[in-house]
C-alpha cells in the first residue's frame, strides 16, 4: 500500500522510517518532508497545514492511507475533511483534538472528568490576573491557552515575572492570537513523564513512558523548548504507577470524551508531574511527542499499519502491541539561537558515520546540491539503543561527537534522571 507521512520533523522521520520496516507498505510518501526523509520517502512539497493540497495529493498518487505528524493540521480539521472525502486516515477530529489545541478547555474536561492536574485559574485581562497573582503572592505558571509551538509556557521565579509574563502575553501579544487567553496554574514539583497510549475511543493501550528534557540547557536550565532529547524507559515505572495513571487518567479522558460524543481516536498524549500526592496532568496532546516519538518508535515491533487499521475500526483490543525491551535515547542537536531566532542554510558533516545501535532522524534539514544543511530549530535527533540505558546512552553521544555543524547546541546529560 501507499502511505503519506504529513510534516517534516524528527517525528515525522521516524514515523517514515517505522512505516518503511512494514511488510505492508511498498511506497511512503512525506509532506512536506525533510533532508532525512528524502529517500526513504518522496517528499512532496506540500505544507502539513494545506488540507485540500494534501486530499489532492492522496487522490493523485492513489495514497491508501495518512498518517499526521503535527498538532496545526489536527485542530484545523484534517482528518475531519479527509473522512467526508471517504478517505483513511490516522488521528483524532479537529474537536477531539482540542484537548491540546485548549488549554482552557482541557482543564474544563479534566474538572468533568475527575482527573488529578494542577490548579488554575483563566484570564483574558492582565490586570485581573496581575491582582491574582499579587493577593497570593507567589509565583505560577503562566500559559498561552491555544498553540505555541511548545514554547507558550512560561514557569515564573518571582512574583514579578509571573506579572511581566501575563503583560508580554495579553498586552504585549508575544503569543498572537494563541496568547489572547492564558492560565495561571500553580507550580508544581518532581520529575515529568511523557504517557502516550494508542487508543481507538474504547480500548486505551499506553505505548512505553518516555521523559522529555524540555529546558534548553543541562541541568534543566535555560529557557523551556520543544523538547531537547528523551529517553525510554524512565525509572519511575513501576506496575502499581501504571495502574493508576491508567485508572485515574487515560481511562476517565477518553470516557468522558465518548460519553459526550467526541470519541477520541489515535494517539494520545499526557504530560504528567510525579508529585508527591501522586501523577498529575501538565498537558494532554493530540499526536506522538518530538522528540518522543523518536525513542518510542524505536522500540515499536508490532507493524504500525495494523495499529492505524485496528484503531480506525475500533478493533484495538484484538491487538497484541509488541515493543522492543532495549532502552533507547535521543540527542537533539539545534541550531544556533533554538528557541529564538534561528540560523539556517549550515552544512551538516559527519552524518555518514554508521555505529551500531543508532539511527539519526532528520527535523529542520534540507538537501541542497547532494549536501544536508540545516533548515530549522531542532536539526537533528541523534539516538541510540541499547540493553540498557547506559549502553544507550553512550552510544547516542558516541554519535553526537562524530556530527558537526557550526553553531550547534545539544544536552550533554540526556536521561540523567534514570542514570543517576
Ligand atoms: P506544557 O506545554 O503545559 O506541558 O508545559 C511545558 C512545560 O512547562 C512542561 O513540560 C513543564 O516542564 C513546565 N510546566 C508546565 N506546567 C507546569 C506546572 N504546573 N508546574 C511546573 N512546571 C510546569
Ligand atoms: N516533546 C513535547 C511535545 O512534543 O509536545
Amino acid at each position: 500500500m501507499k502511505v503519506l507521512v504529513v510534516g517534516g520533523g524528527g517525528r515525522e522521520h521516524a514515523l517514515v522510517w517505522t512505516l518503511s520496516r512494514s511488510t505492508r507498505v511498498k511506497t511512503l510518501y512525506c509532506a512536506p518532508g525533510n533532508g532525512g526523509t528524502d529517500g526513504l520517502a518522496v517528499n512532496v512539497p506540500v505544507p502539513a497545514h494545506d488540507v485540500e493540497g494534501l486530499i489532492r495529493l492522496v487522490r493523485e498518487f492513489g495514497i491508501d492511507w495518512t498518517v499526521v505528524g503535527p498538532e496545526d493540521p489536527l485542530a484545523g480539521g484534517i482528518v475531519d475533511r479527509f473522512r467526508e472525502e471517504g478517505l483513511r486516515i490516522f488521528g483524532p477530529t479537529a474537536k477531539a483534538a482540542a484537548i491540546e489545541g485548549s488549554k482552557d478547555l482541557a482543564k474544563a474536561l479534566m474538572a468533568r472528568s475527575n482527573i488529578p492536574t494542577a490548579a488554575s485559574r483563566t484570564f483574558h485581562q492582565a490586570h485581573k490576573a496581575c491582582a491574582f497573582v499579587r493577593q497570593e503572592g507567589r509565583p505560577f505558571v503562566v500559559k498561552a491557552d491555544g498553540l505555541a509551538g511548545g514554547k507558550g509556557v512560561v514557569v515564573a521565579q518571582s512574583v514579578d515575572e509571573t506579572c511581566r509574563t501575563i503583560l508580554d502575553m495579553l498586552e504585549e501579544k508575544k503569543f498572537g492570537q494563541a496568547g489572547a487567553r492564558i492560565l495561571v496554574e500553580e507550580i508544581l514539583e518532581g520529575p515529568e513523564i511523557s504517557v502516550l497510549a494508542f487508543t481507538d475511543g474504547r480500548t486505551i493501550v499506553p505505548m512505553p513512558w518516555s521523559q522529555d528534557h524540555k529546558r534548553l540547557l543541562d541541568h534543566d536550565r535555560g529557557p523551556n523548548t520543544g523538547g531537547m532529547g528523551a529517553y525510554s524507559p524512565p525509572r519511575y515505572v513501576t506496575k502499581e504507577l501504571e495502574t493508576e495513571i491508567l485508572e485515574t487518567i487515560l481511562k476517565p479522558v477518553v470516557a468522558t470524551m465518548a460519553r459526550e460524543g467526541n470519541p477520541y481516536q489515535g494517539v494520545l498524549y499526557a504530560g504528567l508531574m510525579l508529585t508527591r500526592e501522586g501523577p498529575k496532568v501538565l498537558e494532554f496532546n493530540a499526536r506522538f511527542g518530538d522528540p518522543e516519538a523518536q525513542v518510542i518508535l524505536m522500540r515499536l515491533e508490532t507493524d504500525l499499519v495494523d495499529i492505524m487499521e485496528a484503531v480506525d475500526d475500533q478493533r484495538l483490543h484484538e491487538l497484541d502491541i509488541r515493543w522492543s525491551q532495549d532502552a533507547a535515547v535521543g540527542v537533539v542537536m539545534a541550531s544556533a539561537g533554538y528557541p529564538g531566532v534561528i540560523e539556517t542554510g549550515r552544512m551538516i558533516q559527519g552524518l555518514e558515520t554508521t555505529l551500531e545501535g543508532t539511527m539519526v532522524f532528520h527535523g529542520g534539514t534540507r538537501k541542497e546540491e547532494g549536501r544536508v544543511v540545516t533548515s530549522g530549530g531542532r536539526v537533528l535527533t541523534v539516538c541510540g539503543r541499547g540493553r540498557d540505558l547506559r549502553e544507550a546512552v553512550d552510544r547516542a553521544y558516541s554519535l553526537v561527537e562524530c556530527i558537526t555543524f557550526e553553531g550547534a547546541q545539544y544536552r550533554t546529560d540526556i536521561a540523567w534522571r534514570s542514570l543517576k
